[in-house]
């Protein structure tokens, strides 16, 4: 199993370790367009391996040739946001990288799985479709998992569980209009109503769905890393050990939950296929309306792309 992680940023790097470490592949390659980073930051992971035991090949580069005939490629590749910029500056500049990161990994990894990570999540997971020609099933969006996972974390907080009780799904764009799923979150199988009243759990909804924002907030110069990066590796350990876990990832839909021509965040089963099945589960009418009304506000972002 080889596995390119282009961006060698917050994001980019921590996902390389976690690959590492956890065993998932034989080969790593970091790519960058700073000179000197992924190489420097490839090789102190590699040194590493003697002390955490782990048995992989990381190198970094600022080429795309060590890259060839991956498994698996991450695209965290991007700017942040910076001060005066707007949405539509941000989209510009992240889909142009997009748009030739892609290129790149697309003719040298022509049978690979890419996980877009780079914001805006849901845009950026199309660009990396229409570039490279993939297979939707091939072109996957990570948000879900890492929404689902803050979700999890702040439900385990105010009841004072273990979070690995908590099972949870978070579905829709990933930003403010995303979807947590109260109705479908239980407690070791225990539906979440039982341990917490409407407002506490509104409280929750209300924190996930600016759990990035929060993370910023506090760091002032950079987003989250950690949960990003542990949440790309779960889908990489689905994929790699063809797990057919079910977990939420931004899949382009055509015609599923009435949403056609958009990535979204819904169930699917993921395994050495990539996306092998979107799970239409049973929503209530305001459920559907509040995931439409989500994909709305990605395809409206999609309008000011320029491919
Ligand atoms: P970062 O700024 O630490 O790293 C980005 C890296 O991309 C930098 O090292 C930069 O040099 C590199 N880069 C820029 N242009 C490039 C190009 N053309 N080719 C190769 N590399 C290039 O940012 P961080 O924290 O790692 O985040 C990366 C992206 O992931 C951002 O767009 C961020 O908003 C997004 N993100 C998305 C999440 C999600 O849930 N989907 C969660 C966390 C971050
Ligand atoms: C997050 O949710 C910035 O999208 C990133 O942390």
């Amino acid at each position: 199993m080889k596995i390119s992680v282009v961006g060698a940023g917050h994001v980019g790097e921590m996902t390389a370790v976690r690959i590492a470490e956890k065993g998932l592949a034989r080969k790593v390659v970091l790519i960058d367009i700073v000179e000197g980073i992924p190489q420097g930051k490839g090789l102190d992971m590699f040194e590493s391996s003697p002390i955490e035991g782990f048995d992989c090949e990381i190198i970094g580069t600022n080429g795309y040739d060590e890259s060839k005939d991956s498994d698996i490629v991450v695209i965290t590749a991007g700017v942040p946001r910076k001060p005066g910029m707007s949405r539509d500056d941000l989209l510009k500049i992240n889909s142009n990288i997009v748009k030739s990161v892609t290129e790149e990994i697309s003719t040298r990894s022509p049978d690979s799985i890419i996980i877009v990570v780079s914001n805006p999540l849901d845009v950026m997971a199309y660009v990396a479709l229409k570039v490279s020609g993939f297979e939707p099933n091939r072109v996957i969006g990570m948000a879900g998992i890492l929404d689902t996972a803050r979700y999890r974390s702040f439900i385990a907080m105010e009841i004072g569980v273990s979070v690995r009780d908590i099972q949870a799904m978070v579905l829709g764009g990933h930003g403010d209009t995303m979807v947590p799923l109260p109705r479908y979150t239980t407690v070791s199988g225990i539906p979440l109503n039982h341990f917490l009243s409407d407002s506490q759990i509104d409280a929750i909804v209300e924190r996930t769905r600016f759990g990035g924002g929060e993370i910023v907030k506090y760091l002032k110069t950079g987003s989250a890393y950690y949960a990003p990066s542990s949440s790309v590796v779960e889908m990489i350990d689905a994929i790699v050990n063809d797990k057919k876990r079910i977990l939420p990832c931004a899949a382009w839909l055509t015609g599923e939950y009435g949403i056609d021509g958009a990535y979204v965040g819904v169930p699917v089963k993921l395994g050495s296929a990539g996306i092998e099945e979107i799970l239409i589960i049973d929503l209530k009418e305001n459920e559907i309306s509040e995931l439409q009304e989500s994909a709305a506000h990605v395809k409206d972002t999609m309008k000011s792309l320029e491919l």
